[in-house]
């Protein structure tokens, strides 16, 4: 049997959805029962029925719909599937941070540990970071473990004391001034959109800064009829499916995540087939970190 029409087959034998990323590969978002960034998936898996959720992206993102969703499967088809970036940081680093600034408000970024999330004041995601940072009551604030997405909330909240940490990702950290520079020369009617881990230097020649959903939604109602995407490549996927019109070129080839291709049709069917690898989350861990991701959302 054809492996889509088995993965289907499976996911209604085991009452299941698969959710994807937007930067997984083209034919897992085309298997998918959902595709978006990695908090809309958590609380779309959080709201529905079903019991098992097979989550094609990487261990945080798997790990928050645990956490938003702690009585259901949460099934991440490849378990070495990580994020460097959120591996950037531990519990005992944020410990060592309380007791150099005690006085200091956490915001995390929702690319980190479960463990780190449950020591931190408020999640937020790269769509609402500045929005979370602005509105904490406290001026004083530690923003982790993403030191671009941290400079880029800097610039724009210019009046608070933000402290960084020095995490970055290695897909969009890689890309330098001069990439933009040469892609915007080879496609002089384009607009830029980056994502904000980009490097600072980037972030600066760049039409418009925003997450993987902020991007798709900018193409959307721009008149414009051509776009230079810098953020991971699997996002050029929906932005032509929903913008045939439209043309896009990726800033640099370069940007890839090498973890989330990880992921492919074989995996998703061995996870739904085999029931793996579960996604559990600490006791102990769980409910400070969904505080601190329901305190992004009234803050949010
Ligand atoms: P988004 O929240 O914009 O989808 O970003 C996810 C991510 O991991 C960026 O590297």
């Amino acid at each position: 049997m054809d492996i889509t029409k088995e993965i289907q087959k499976l996911k209604e034998e085991k009452n299941a959805i698969v959710v994807a990323h937007n930067y997984q590969n083209k034919d897992i978002q085309e298997i998918a029962d959902f595709v978006g960034d990695s908090f809309y998936l958590s609380k779309i898996c959080a709201q529905r029925q079903e019991k098992m959720i097979i989550f094609c992206g990487v261990y945080f993102m798997a790990e928050t719909t645990k956490i938003l969703s702690p009585h259901k499967k949460i099934l991440l088809p490849e378990i070495n599937a990580g994020c460097s970036l959120a591996n950037m940081i531990t519990a005992d680093d944020v410990d060592r941070l309380k007791e150099e600034y005690p006085d200091y408000s956490i915001v995390c970024y929702i690319n980190s540990p479960a463990s780190v999330k449950a020591k931190s004041d408020v999640i937020c995601t790269s769509s609402n970071a500045i929005k979370i940072v602005r509105n904490i009551p406290n001026n004083k604030i530690i923003f982790l473990p993403d030191r671009n997405l941290g400079l880029f909330v800097k610039r724009n909240v210019p009046e608070k004391d933000i402290v960084l940490w020095d995490g970055f990702c290695f897909t969009h950290s890689k890309i330098k001034k001069d990439d933009a520079l040469k892609a915007k020369s080879d496609h002089p009617d384009a607009l830029l959109l980056v994502h904000p881990e980009c490097r600072e230097e980037v972030i600066e020649l760049a039409d418009f800064v925003g997450s993987t959903k902020q991007i798709i939604d900018f193409v959307i109602s721009s008149p414009a009829k051509e776009f230079i995407i810098g953020t991971e490549i699997g996002i050029l996927h929906s932005l032509k499916n929903l913008n045939p019109e439209k043309r896009f070129y990726i800033l640099s080839q370069r940007m890839i995540c090498p973890e989330m291709k990880k992921t492919i049709l074989t995996s998703v069917r061995e996870a739904l087939l085999h029931e793996k690898y579960e996604i559990n989350v600490d006791e102990n861990v769980l409910e400070g970190a969904q505080r601190a991701l329901i305190k992004m959302l009234k803050i949010g």
